[in-house]
């Protein structure tokens, strides 16, 4: 499974990224607004820091604005993936953007039969929103899972990013239910490693390795 970072705190971004686990990156309108700079060069930086596909997002609504801003995004680096809402509209723009060999992000999935045209449409990824359907009362993880046998049944090659990830439970049910990508906060990704018994198994080893005064190096 490969993991993103839903971010665009270059920082942050950097210091996950030099673990060698982040795959890539995505970002949204929200957070480009939260990082107080402009866009064009939050993505660049970002494609700078970490090589595999960065999602930046189109602000337009109709379907030859949205091929426009996508094509003016696509251009600031090789990795750039373009994020599209799931609209009539962006459907279009989707299969504009496969026609072209531009790959896309089509975000705000919320149903199955959505995540089936952004696949016919030829999207790269499908953004099913986990913890925005879980805040409605409803199981974002049955989602995931239709989608997964939706694309199975028909061999369909659009890659499942379970997205609006809220914590580590999320990114391990998106992975039994066999999401090929899940993007987290930057703040669940030690909650995926970090373990009591990890830490105290390790000061009980640590400890007795001390009582043999021995030394590898
Ligand atoms: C994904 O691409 C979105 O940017 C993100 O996961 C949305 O998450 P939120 O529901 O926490 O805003």
């Amino acid at each position: 499974m490969q993991i993103f970072l839903d971010s665009t705190d270059t920082k942050v971004i950097a210091d996950l990224a030099s673990t060698g686990l982040i795959d890539g990156v995505t970002t949204n309108p929200t957070l480009i607004a939260k990082s107080g700079r402009p866009m064009l060069e939050v993505i660049a930086e970002i494609c700078d820091i970490v090589p595999g596909p960065i999602s930046a997002e189109v602000a337009a609504t109709t379907a030859d604005a949205m091929i426009a801003e996508g094509q003016k995004l696509a251009k600031i680096a090789p990795n750039v993936v373009v994020k599209i809402p799931l609209t009539r509209d962006g459907l279009i723009a989707c299969a504009a953007f496969a026609d072209e060999e531009i790959k896309t992000n089509v975000t705000l999935c919320f149903s199955p039969t959505q995540a089936l045209l952004a696949a016919k449409a030829g999207a790269t990824y499908i953004s099913p929103f986990i913890g925005r359907l879980d805040d409605y009362g409803f199981d974002g993880m049955d989602l995931i899972r239709d989608i997964r046998a939706i694309y199975d049944n028909y061999g369909y090659e659009t890659e499942i990013l379970a997205a609006s990830v809220r914590n580590a439970g999320h990114v391990k049910e998106a992975a039994i239910v066999g999401a090929d990508v899940v993007t987290i906060p930057p703040a669940v990704f030690s909650d995926l490693y970090k373990h009591p018994l990890t830490d105290k198994g390790l000061e009980l080893f640590l400890k007795d390795w001390a009582s043999t005064g021995q030394s590898i190096l």
